[in-house]
């Protein structure tokens, strides 16, 4: 492919695209067969290198957090299914990184060796690398449709807290009609929409609406307590 000619890629509240794949947990027939729940789609550059070792042996042994907010972890790489397995082995038997050790990938790691899917979410990027796919993360709702996603260079190793913290600040947005402001997290005020009508605005500015916060007409807060957060969110 040319560098720079047009290639589609899925955007922020498109329908993920179909496929059917072969894991290291069996045939998948995505992202149908995970309806109703969300699922995180992540590619990584390549098996057997070690920023990407880091990234798995993380998100490995975060992995019953997003469980818990009924998030299916789904990997994917351009490498074959032989080399996920011996690399997934290698790093249950061998690999002790920052008190991690002996960390089983339980989650299905995608073989694509065509480049087929690679290709279909964009994660082929040849100005970074035409052999590899990127370090991209599609956070995908339980209707199918795609609500946030984040490209990562192949030098850079992501944060997974800041996955974490993306999934549940989604969740929080769907489950109370509100928006959260920068860096939150749960238990931090959130960000109430902006009064419908002339009435609203100003009892909302005169503080008369019950716990919300006016910093101006078109920017109020409220507290959620942190607990409401996490339990609401985790019945999702
Ligand atoms: C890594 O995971 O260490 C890596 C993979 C591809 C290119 C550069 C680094």
């Amino acid at each position: 492919m040319e560098q720079n000619a047009t290639v589609s890629m899925p955007r922020i509240g498109d329908k993920a695209p179909s496929f059917k794949a072969v894991t290291t947990q069996g045939e998948i027939n995505f992202p149908e067969q995970y309806a109703g729940k969300w699922v995180i789609l992540f590619s990584h550059p390549a098996d057997f290198t070690p920023v990407c070792t880091s990234e798995f042996m993380t998100f490995a042994s975060m992995e019953a957090k997003f469980t818990e907010l009924n998030c299916q972890l789904v990997g994917l790489s351009v490498d074959g299914l032989y080399s996920h397995i011996a690399w997934l082995r290698t790093i249950k038997d061998k690999i002790e990184y920052k008190g991690m050790k002996n960390v089983e990938v339980k989650f299905p790691l995608i073989e694509d060796i065509t480049m087929n899917v690679a290709k279909a979410y964009g994660m082929m990027q040849p100005g970074e690398s035409s052999t590899k796919a990127v370090r991209a993360v599609f956070f995908i709702d339980p209707k199918g449709i795609i609500r946030t996603i984040i490209y990562y260079p192949l030098s850079m190793g992501r944060n997974f807290d800041e996955l974490l913290r993306v999934l549940q600040a989604l969740q929080t947005a769907d489950a109370f009609g509100v928006a959260t402001p920068a860096d939150w997290r749960p238990g931090d005020d959130v960000i109430v929409p902006t009064a419908g009508s002339c009435g609203v605005a100003k009892d909302r500015m005169d503080g008369k609406e019950a716990g919300v916060t006016c910093h101006d007409w078109f920017f109020c807060t409220k507290k959620i307590d942190k607990e409401k957060v996490l339990s609401t969110i985790k019945k999702k």
